[in-house]
């Protein structure tokens, strides 16, 4: 707080405020918002600020009309990898599916190849434009996970570049170990001797050097068994660490119910998610991240069961999912267009997909919504209706963010 008040004070905008309430997206019509620190001070009705709209502030920004939503979340991507699929994508174009690119040596090992022969300086460098087009379309918050390294040292120099970004860019990065990704080549025909090794040398490494927010794994025919599965979250659980799930992307394996029994922040992907699944996901608080880019890039033709996570009062967070191999996605306003057309979820729900949800995927409750004492992550978006988010198709409306009460300025 300066010696004027509040720090910040928007006014002439209408805020998206993403709070359950009766109001489409907590709206409030003609709103203001004021902000000290890296908190939101007050918000409500322009009429209603406290001292009249003459309340001073250091800075007095005029929105000018527009839509203010929460800093949009993203909590699903894998922004550092080395090297491109583009190749493989022209295989599958020619007819090869996903998982015959991945038993034949290619998909996530091919990446892992490139990975380990990047440096950590050059990792950085290619990540930090994909995270740039993110920035520019109001993020305020990514999830970056680990999981192209598959050794301990370069499972390490991925986390330390995700946490490096974060440092040095406009964002909070949250980041994920996702040692148990595929098999590495090295341990071809011993997958369980490489689970032993995620489990005793790599968890421990991770967790000892603070690199990780929560654990990953891929469950699935192609990645690893539900034992498996079960023995790795055994193993951050007995260090402390958050878990959550890439489950039933391919197939029905109960893999989100894996993750809802282990108390799992989320569960993503979820085409081939059971109605028993959805149910233990329910009663355990487990977030569905969807993952719709994917699900595009692999002309997936199996649907998440949304009208049952609906149903049964599961949280529905979209993600970008970014990645080389599954979902070459720049964009999470692109995730909003995909959610509402391919998997039927309302404007609205993909909003808050991106803002309250997904800050509930990645455990963060001071952040998703816009309200008094959470975090200043704010986007300002030249739209009449906050539907418009999810309607247009590669166009980027946003005006201007703020990140933890700072203005940050928009680069085309
Ligand atoms: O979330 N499904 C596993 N992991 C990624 C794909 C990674 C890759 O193909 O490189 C995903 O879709």
């Amino acid at each position: 707080m300066t010696g004027l008040g509040w720090d910040h004070l928007w006014v002439n905008i209408h805020l998206a405020t993403m709070v359950p309430s009766t109001e489409p997206c907590g709206a409030i019509i003609d709103g203001a918002v004021a902000v000290t620190g890296d908190r939101i001070a007050w918000i409500g009705k322009r009429d209603d600020l406290p001292g009249g709209a003459s309340r001073p502030a250091a800075a007095v920004h005029d929105g000018g009309g527009r839509w203010m939503t929460p800093g949009l979340i993203d909590c699903h991507t894998h922004l550092v990898f080395g090297g491109e699929r583009a190749r493989e994508f022209e295989l599958r174009l020619k007819g090869a599916s996903y998982e015959e690119i991945a038993r034949a040596g290619g998909g996530i090992v091919s990446t892992v190849a490139a990975t380990r022969a990047a440096s950590a300086g050059e990792l950085l460098a290619a990540a930090r434009p994909r995270l740039d087009a993110f920035l520019r379309e109001g993020v305020t918050t990514i999830e970056i996970k680990s999981g192209y390294g598959l050794d301990t040292a370069s499972e390490l120099k991925m986390l330390r570049v995700a946490r490096r970004l974060g440092a040095e860019a406009p964002v909070s990065v949250v980041t994920s170990f996702l040692g148990a990704h595929a098999l590495p080549p090295e341990y071809a025909g011993r997958q369980g001797d490489y689970v032993d090794l995620v489990c005793t040398e790599m968890l421990p490494a991770v967790a000892r050097s603070g690199l990780a927010d929560a654990v990953d794994a891929f469950c699935e025919t192609i990645g690893f068994t539900p034992d498996e599965t079960a023995r790795i979250f055994t193993a951050a659980a007995s260090l402390g660490l958050k878990v959550k799930l890439h489950a039933d992307q391919l197939s029905d394996l109960s893999g989100a119910g894996l993750a809802a029994r282990f108390g799992a922040l989320s569960a993503d992907h979820l085409e081939y998610t059971s109605l028993d699944s959805v149910r233990a996901m329910a009663a355990s608080g487990t977030v569905a991240v969807l993952l719709p880019g994917a699900n595009y890039f692999l002309r997936e033709r199996q649907m998440p069961p949304v009208a049952a996570f609906r149903d049964a009062g599961v949280p529905i967070a979209i993600a970008s999912n970014c990645n080389p191999g599954s979902a070459p996605v720049l964009s999470l306003l692109l995730m909003l267009s995909m959610a509402a057309t391919l998997f039927r979820l309302t404007p609205e729900e993909a909003l808050a997909g991106v803002t309250r949800n997904a800050a509930h995927a990645l455990g963060l409750d001071d952040r998703g919504v816009l309200a008094v004492g959470k975090r200043a992550d704010l986007a300002l978006w030249d739209i009449a209706h906050p539907a418009e988010l999810a309607y247009w198709i590669g166009h980027n409306p946003c005006h201007a963010v703020v990140h933890g009460g700072a203005p940050r300025a928009i680069t085309t």
